[in-house]
């Protein structure tokens, strides 16, 4: 298994977010999926450690996030938050400033390229571009660290439909092109369908299912109910 997550639980301010949430993500294309509040960001944080649990354990590839080095677990393990948010500069100074850091040049037109943006774009400001291109900076910013695991945090949830499609096509791209395993949060069934092999349903911070995506949301249409009382 990619991440293992057993009895975990985190509360902050008296309000308890996750409850005991047990559940496996294997390698490949999976996603946390399940109603706004229940728990789904939350549990992504967890996996790179920009949160830790109260109680609980979250393994990476068998061992403990907590005994792996922070810096060198979000170097394999890259989150892409849910809200896009871009330093200032040009879209090539966004996506080299990682690998920078890291203190190695790098030529920031292939990450762009996987990430379905026109290279021309490289010395556009960041601020002059649209809502899904900078969703796909974020992507690019990503992928120019070359992870091993994506979390991405509903990455379409700022978007229309025809954007979306487009950075669903990009995730597609990645997956055949990769070998980079994805977690991606979506409170959408069928774009978990679309994108995942493997889904844990979150509700009311728990885990309440886990498996291949046509076992667990069932093999067409499902129930399809997005009830907000998470
Ligand atoms: N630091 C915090 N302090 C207090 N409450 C929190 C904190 N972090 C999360 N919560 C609450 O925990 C619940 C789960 O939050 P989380 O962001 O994980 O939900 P989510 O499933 O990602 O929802 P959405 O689909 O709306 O993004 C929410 O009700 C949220 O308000
Ligand atoms: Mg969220």
């Amino acid at each position: 298994m990619l991440f293992e997550l057993t009895d975990v639980s985190y509360s902050r301010s008296a309000v308890t977010v996750l409850d005991g949430l047990t559940a496996r993500i294997p390698r490949g294309a999976s996603c946390l999926f399940g109603p706004s509040g229940s728990g789904k960001s939350t549990t992504l944080r967890l996996l790179d450690r920009l949160i830790d649990a109260d109680r609980g354990r979250v393994l990476y590839e068998g061992s403990d996030v907590r005994e792996r080095d922070v810096l060198a677990l979000r170097r394999e393990v890259v989150l892409v938050p849910q809200l896009p948010a871009l330093a200032q500069g040009t879209v090539a100074d966004n996506v080299a400033y990682g690998p920078r850091m890291a203190g190695h040049s790098f030529d920031p037109r292939t990450p762009l390229e996987l990430a379905g943006l026109d290279p021309a774009l490289s010395d556009r400001p960041a601020g002059r571009l649209s809502v899904g291109e900078r969703q796909r900076v974020m992507l690019a910013r990503a992928l120019a660290l070359q992870p091993r695991v994506l979390l991405l945090d509903e990455p379409t949830s700022a978007l229309d439909a025809a954007t979306t499609a487009a950075v669903e096509k990009t995730l597609e791209g990645l997956r055949a092109r990769t070998a980079i395993s994805v977690v991606l949060v979506t409170h959408s069934e069928a774009q978990a369908r679309r994108l995942a092999d493997w889904v844990v349903r979150i509700d009311g911070g728990r885990a309440t299912g886990e498996g291949p995506i046509g076992e667990v949301l069932g093999e067409r249409a499902g129930d399809g109910e997005t009830r907000e009382d998470g």
